[in-house]
């Protein structure tokens, strides 16, 4: 049977990253794109070099050439510039937004049968205007988002009760900025949901604040670590668990940036929600139902995701 084929459109800190451990995993082979000439040849040989030693056989290439990714099973996009200190995700808008016009133009031509992950800034914007770009199927298209934010409040949580990170479940929903949705009602330890952690006595209320507080910040606390640069190793970690979710059809249910057409009462945007992935890519949305408060601050999230569909809008008038 043919390897799957694994193209990743952006070689930077994430790209590098999620080549290695899609080649590790023997997910496929794997092809690096990037503009910067010698960056995805270079990244792919040394992680190449190191197969030998850790014993995987996926084959890496490294291109400026988007013929390259032809025929690829899924295309995970990183292409674009992070964050740096006192950036938002929003101010990447403008550079990032030209980034996914190429890269929607890419796929299109040579990849339109892809499962396409985004990752690129700020990504719920991103991620809708490279589906207008690409033509593809909304399902087929997602971003990559809630997965990390969970994670993140799954280990912030997993310190605070001292238990493995593995026993601890966590829904952050809405848009990838300040404004996401941690959800303590649908976040639990083994089962237990986050109030009745709070009853049993294991933490209490103003913690759990504190926690959801340095989730939503979770991003830019690396950033201002970093200094250079956003973080990579748990971005890359969660598009993968998407990528292998949807070779293998394992049907995950993960919190990602899925296009709604009328689910949560909102229409033709990108918003982190429940869903499954699978065969079909994106194949079911978990409508959840929200209490009154959850509503209004997911609202709150469409809203700030709306502020930057419309920013796309204006730049480039083609979306709208
Ligand atoms: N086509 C292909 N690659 C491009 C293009 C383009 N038009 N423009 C820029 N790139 C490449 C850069 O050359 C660089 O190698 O994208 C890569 C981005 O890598 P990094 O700068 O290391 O950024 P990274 O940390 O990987 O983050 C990428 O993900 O989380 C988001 O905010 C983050 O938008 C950023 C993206």
């Amino acid at each position: 049977m043919a390897r799957n084929k694994i193209a990743l459109i952006g070689s930077g800190m994430i790209g590098g990253t999620l080549a290695h451990i899609a080649a590790q995993k023997e997910l496929g082979d794997v092809v690096l794109f990037d503009i910067a000439e010698g960056i995805p040849e270079g990244k792919g040989l040394d992680i190449a070099q190191s197969a030998p030693v850790d014993g995987y056989d996926s084959r890496l290439k490294g291109t400026q050439d988007y013929k390259d990714i032809e025929g690829a099973d899924v295309c995970i996009v990183t292409a674009g510039v992070p964050r740096k200190p006192g950036m938002s995700r929003d101010d990447l808008v403008e550079i990032n937004l030209k980034v996914m016009k190429s890269v929607g133009e890419g796929i299109a031509k040579y990849a339109p049968n892809a499962f396409v992950i985004c990752i690129t800034n700020p990504l719920d914007a991103m991620v809708w205007a490279l589906q207008k770009f690409s033509g593809l199927p909304t399902n087929k298209v997602v971003g990559m988002a809630g997965i990390l934010d969970s994670s993140r409040f799954r280990m912030f949580l997993a310190e605070e009760f001292n238990v493995s990170v593995e026993s601890v479940t966590a829904f952050v929903l809405g848009g990838h900025g300040d404004t996401m949705v941690p959800s303590l009602r649908y976040s639990t330890v083994a089962g237990v949901s986050l109030p009745d952690m709070v009853k049993l006595g294991w933490t209490t209320q103003e913690k759990l604040d504190a926690i959801v507080d340095r989730t939503r910040k979770g991003g830019g606390e690396i950033v201002g670590l970093l200094k250079t640069g956003s973080a990579y190793y748990a971005p890359a970690a969660s598009a993968i668990q998407m990528a292998e979710s949807y070779l293998k059809d394992k049907k995950v249910v993960v919190p990602c940036a899925a296009y709604l057409d009328g689910e949560f009462g909102v229409n033709d945007r990108y918003v982190g929600v429940p869903i499954v992935i699978g065969e079909e890519g994106a194949e079911r949305i978990l409508e959840i139902e929200f209490t009154e408060e959850e509503k209004q601050m997911f609202e709150h999230s469409v809203a700030a995701v709306e502020d930057l569909v419309e920013a796309c809008k204006k730049i480039d008038p083609s979306l709208a």
